[in-house]
């Protein structure tokens, strides 16, 4: 049996009709860059999220970039950041000319870990990334009230948290600013390249407003310094179109978690992520890590798994902190222990709203058999 780690045809499949229509639109009235469609799609994503600003965006990346950019941060500042992401988180602070000082992640969320955050501030310290990573909210209360008591801005990293909840309310408000990615393979994933930036933030909201459009709110009058990061019309329309399906995708997807737990439980050699009591869980990865062996055994698991026609994936191999751009902050391996054992056990199964329940048992089967169970 052949399991990709990711299936993106088959969904496309069960909306084509929905889909093609919605792309057709935008090729007759020509509303490629914004319009419509990206209006649309902006009003019923804040509404899901139940945040009161949303803009539509060229990438998630371009969306963190924004998401510090319209707070302000700028060079000689400092930025904390979990060393447990994707390269992009870092991309915000970075790109505005702050300094990122990377956190450890905690050792059941894998999100940044809220103890250690308060010793990684200095007066330098401008603002806090909360990633919800693998579809997971970070422990927001304990954040929240660390950024509060030092006066820092708090912003959220959703890019695989879309519908993700915090003791029973979205992400994408909590923050100052909040960014999505919509990079196809996210739970919510556009035919390219996308993304967006919330907020509850009027002032926050009208500057980004500019900033993502040359710093123009009316065409050739440029009020401040801003840059081209305006969404695709083809991009809204598929959002819009994929938006409706979204709830009961993502509860999909908490059911192929549960059966991996199903299948899977009781096997010491692994640990399943465990999903915190103030969280709903929107899985856009699964990842397990290997108990014993580390790395060498990790990597004789992907290579059995992919004989047996599975593929898997890391998230994320190299924690930020030891990454070669970051070089010259001087971080050395040892520092962030949690994410670096992490990044030396962890493995992301096949994880999408369509796979079956035989896949499932299939992979977990031959996850069974590696271990000679
Ligand atoms: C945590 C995180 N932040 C930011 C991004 C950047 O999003 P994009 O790929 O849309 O630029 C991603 C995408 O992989 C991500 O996973």
């Amino acid at each position: 049996m052949q399991v990709p780690f990711l299936d993106l045809k088959v969904q496309y499949q069960s909306i084509k009709d929905e889909i093609n229509s919605a792309i057709q639109n935008i090729l007759d009235n020509t509303s490629f860059i914004l319009g419509k469609a990206v209006a649309n799609f902006e009003s019923d994503f804040a509404k899901a999220h139940n945040v009161k600003h949303c803009f539509g965006v060229s990438s998630g990346t371009d969306g963190n970039h924004l998401a510090s950019w319209s707070l302000g941060i700028s060079y000689g500042d400092e930025v904390i950041i979990p060393a447990n992401t994707f390269i992009a988180t870092a991309w915000g602070a970075t790109l505005c000319g702050a300094k990122p000082v990377f956190v450890d992640c905690e050792s059941d969320s894998y999100n940044i870990d809220p103890q250690k955050i308060e010793i990684a501030i200095t007066g330098k310290t401008k603002a806090i990334v909360a990633v919800h990573l693998y579809g997971q909210s970070a422990d927001l209360d304990p954040i929240l009230q660390i950024a509060k008591q030092n006066n820092l801005f708090l912003i959220e990293d959703c890019a695989q948290a879309h519908l993700s909840e915090y003791k029973n309310k979205k992400v994408g408000g909590f923050g100052n600013t909040a960014c999505f990615s919509f990079y196809p393979g996210k739970n919510l994933g556009a035919y390219g390249e996308a993304g967006a930036v919330t907020t509850n933030d009027d002032t926050i909201a009208y500057k980004l407003r500019g900033l993502r459009d040359h710093g123009a709110l009316k065409k050739y009058h440029h009020d401040s310094l801003g840059h081209n990061y305006r969404m695709e019309g083809i991009q809204g329309a598929v959002l819009g179109v994929k938006l409706k399906h979204l709830t009961k995708w993502t509860e999909a997807r908490r059911r192929v978690a549960s059966k991996y737990r199903e299948f899977l439980n009781n096997l010491e050699e692994i640990i399943l992520p465990a999903e915190l009591p103030y969280a709903k869980h929107v899985y856009h990865l699964f990842v397990i890590q290997i108990a014993e062996g580390g790395s060498q055994k990790r990597d004789k698991l992907v290579a059995f798994l992919n004989e047996n026609g599975i593929s898997t994936g890391l998230h994320y191999p190299i924690p930020l902190h030891l990454q070669k751009c970051f070089s010259e902050l001087g971080y050395k391996k040892g520092n962030l222990p949690v994410s670096e054992k992490l990044a030396e056990n962890g493995l992301s199964l096949p994880m999408y709203p369509e796979l079956s329940e035989v896949q499932i048992e299939y992979i977990s089967d031959k996850i069974k058999r590696f271990f000679g169970k």
